[in-house]
């Protein structure tokens, strides 16, 4: 019963539809057909998707928390500019509301409405007329519901990662957006970090030639946070760790590995198997701190790897136990050429025997690759994005203009509904798969079919189409 419970939770009643769980129970294999039956069909018509131009774009936030704080400063110069407005605030929390409200008087003059002190006040926000986006940065299980109901009051809507930890969100999610025709964008910033532009312009440029293998990863070390009282708001992150285990934050890693390998717009997930090893060190601590909390079901290091159609493979690992230096690891394997992060280091192959296989380039030549393939979004930017530093070195304040920027002028955005969707649909598959002894599972196709068009990323496209009224 209590697998059931488990499979239900993630894969939504309509896998139990055709087949009642008793025909599966002592079969795992049986996961794959349930997975089979969740699927729903898409048309897979967002890609590319793009509205009229929004002159000025009326924003409103839900979730002033650590991520919205951060967030709300990002739109400092675009609301300067004329391109944005912050029109409304909310949060379960009124002093949240408050703060953020005082903060944006320094540099807006426009007062937000607020609304604040009950768990369902968001929904008056929703249902602003004056507001064409939806700025969510809440609680992971808050997401999806949020962004739908966003969508179906019509807004756009652009989501905290991952935007969805169930394949019924990812499925419903997908409907919702095809159906009303909004933007339903997750926030992935690491797509729009300095390292990752850089090294998908080398790719764009060929430097790595075909590229076979990559891995990516959350590594950090969360447990002091996690176990605080008065970090997350009641505890939110740690409960996830008490109740589940598998790769819950695969989209800073996953994200910017996609766009390398076009995910979506040529190759696929064709499939995953994935370990968590056992759990100790945040149990550990948690006694130490004396936590209310000292059971977890997550194992400390979760792996999981991932095969593409076109025969890549992906290592995604996720670990926020061990204390250990940050890293997103970063590396991509092509015939021509290698990339490993944290620190950033480049290996390129030369047709000569006796080079093979050894160095690093040095840091004269690796800076001149940097200099050369350096994203021109990055060079436009960087005068401005160094004011804003504290959104993650830059990227964040990246990440937003581009949003903005492309709402403005009617361009399709460089995450669609698919991305979203895909990046975050490896945490329930990962899930099942760790509960299956690895298990092979399949990755359901979210986009009609749709991925096998070779379509260049939005964020490679001429940034002269960037340059608007200003
Ligand atoms: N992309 C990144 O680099 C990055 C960094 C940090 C956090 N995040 C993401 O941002 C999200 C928020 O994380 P956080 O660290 O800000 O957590 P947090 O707990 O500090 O903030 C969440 C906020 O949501 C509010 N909230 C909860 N329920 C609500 C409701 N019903 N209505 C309105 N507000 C509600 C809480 O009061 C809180 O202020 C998470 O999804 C997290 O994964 C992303």
């Amino acid at each position: 019963m209590e697998r059931k419970k488990f499979i239900q939770s993630l894969l939504g009643a309509s896998a139990f539809a055709a087949f009642p769980y008793s025909s599966y129970a002592k079969d795992d294999s049986s996961i794959v057909q349930m997975i089979q039956n969740a699927s729903r069909p898409t048309t897979g018509n967002l890609f590319g998707f793009k509205v009229d131009g929004i002159e000025k774009v009326r924003v409103g936030i839900i979730g002033l928390g650590n991520r919205g704080t951060t967030l709300l400063e990002m739109f400092k110069w675009l609301v300067e500019n004329e391109d944005a407005e912050i029109v409304a605030l909310s949060d379960l929390e009124t002093n949240k509301v408050t703060k953020a409200a005082e903060n944006l008087s320094k540099w807006q003059k426009l007062k937000p409405k607020t609304y604040a002190g009950g768990k369902d006040e968001w929904k008056k926000l929703a249902q602003q007329d004056n507001i064409d986006l939806l700025l969510i940065t809440t609680p992971w299980e808050l997401h999806t519901p949020m962004s739908i109901y966003g969508m179906n009051h019509g807004k756009h809507v652009a989501s905290e990662v991952p935007i969805a930890y169930t394949l019924t969100d990812c499925w419903n999610l997908i409907e919702t957006a095809e159906r009303t025709k909004k933007h339903c964008i997750m926030l992935e910033n690491c797509c729009y970090n300095e390292e990752e532009l850089f090294v998908l312009n080398m790719i764009e440029n060929g430097v790595f030639g075909d590229l076979t293998h990559s891995e990516g990863a959350y590594l950090h070390d969360l447990r002091a946070h996690m176990l605080s009282t008065d970090y997350y708001q009641d505890q939110w992150r740690l409960k996830h760790h008490i109740e589940r285990d598998g790769n819950f934050y695969t989209t800073h890693g996953l994200g910017p590995i996609s766009f390398y390998m076009n995910i979506g717009r040529g190759d696929t997930y064709s499939h995953l198997t994935s370990m968590s090893s056992r759990e100790l060190n945040l149990s550990r601590t948690a006694k130490k701190m004396n936590s209310n909390y000292t059971e977890f079901k997550c194992g400390d290091m979760n792996s999981t790897m991932i095969k593409t159609e076109l025969g890549k493979t992906i290592l995604l690992q996720f670990d926020v136990h061990t204390g250990r230096p940050y890293s997103r690891i970063n590396k991509v394997v092509g015939t021509k050429a290698v990339h490993d992060g944290y620190p950033s280091r480049l290996y390129i192959d030369k047709d000569e025997l006796s080079y093979w296989g050894h160095k690093w380039l040095n840091e004269d030549e690796y800076q001149s690759y940097k200099t050369k393939y350096q994203h021109p979004l990055i060079g436009k930017l960087k005068s401005i994005s160094e004011n804003f530093k504290q959104g993650h070195g830059g990227m964040d304040f990246v990440m937003i203009y581009r949003l903005i920027k492309c709402l403005n002028l009617g361009l399709p955005l460089d995450i669609n509904v698919y991305d979203s969707v895909m990046w975050s649909a490896i945490t329930p598959l990962s899930e099942l798969s760790v509960a299956s002894k690895s298990l092979s599972i399949p990755f359901p196709d979210f986009t009609g079919g749709n991925w096998q068009n070779k379509e260049k990323l939005e964020i490679m496209r001429e940034l002269s189409t960037l340059d608007n009224k200003k």
